[in-house]
């Protein structure tokens, strides 16, 4: 499939995939949007609940490694320790990484971007005292994690272009991944999308959006809550067995 790079709102760089009129960010601002999405409404709304000293994050869809980065500048100048596992079918190509500036706009090492993507696949990488990165080239159908992560970025492309990567068997996949407490943020806030969050056990808050969107969704695995079961005795009347 053709890809170009594309200068959005915020001066970021994007790729954008012609064919269906898709790209891996918002045009409204690449980093802007990760920032308000992942970082604040999912990152920093976590630790501002409970404070945790260890975090660990799965995100669906390595792509950029753009998430990965905010993340691990979010923690550098914090008492954190972060694990983060990026799930990526399909990895964005050396000189494609290399002409992206989000270091630059950042105003941060670009040695360390780097490194996100120098780093071997499927094998834990210390890129900073404070960031874990395993990076696993894998479907997101493959995920079968049960209770190991804190926090989920769903950067999936849009359910217009891959709709079947926002049906409720992929949710529950992310639900049964989450620890109890975990949430789940993203930026679409489609109704089906919202609804198929719901089946799955997820309860969903819409949040203000990124520039360019009105909404975002951020989904919760509230502690103590087991869907799909009545947690009391529901034996018929009249049966005595
Ligand atoms: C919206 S982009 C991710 C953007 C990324 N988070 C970033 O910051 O650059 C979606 C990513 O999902 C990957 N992808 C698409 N379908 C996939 C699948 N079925 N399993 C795993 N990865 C997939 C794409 O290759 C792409 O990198």
């Amino acid at each position: 499939m053709k890809r170009e790079f594309l200068i959005t709102g915020d001066g970021s760089l994007t790729i954008h995939l012609p064919e269906w009129n898709e790209q891996y960010h918002s045009k409204h601002g690449a980093i802007a949007e990760a920032q308000h999405v992942f970082i604040e409404s999912g990152l920093y709304h976590f630790i501002s609940d409970e404070n945790p000293k260890t975090i660990s994050i799965l995100e669906i869809g390595f792509g950029t490694g753009l998430n990965a980065f905010l993340t691990l500048l979010f923690c550098s100048d914090r008492n954190m320790y972060i694990t983060y596992t990026g799930v990526e079918a399909y990895p964005v190509m050396a000189d494609e990484i290399e002409k992206l500036n989000y270091a630059e706009i950042s105003m941060a090492s670009a040695t360390l971007f780097k490194e996100l993507h120098s780093t071997p696949w499927e094998v834990p990488a210390e890129i900073a005292n404070s960031f874990q990165l395993t990076k696993q080239k894998k479907y997101f159908s493959e995920i079968n994690n049960e209770q190991e992560f804190d926090i989920i970025y769903f950067d999936a492309f849009g359910p217009r272009v891959q709709p079947e990567l926002w049906t409720e068997e992929i949710f529950r996949k992310m639900f049964h991944a989450l620890k109890p407490g975990g949430i789940l943020v993203t930026y679409s806030a489609k109704g089906s999308v919202r609804r198929a969050m719901q089946a799955t056990g997820f309860t969903v808050e819409r949040l203000p959006g990124p520039p360019g969107k009105r909404e975002m969704l951020r989904g919760s695995k509230i502690a103590g809550v087991i869907t799909g079961l009545l947690s009391w005795n529901c034996t018929p009347k009249g049966n005595t067995s």
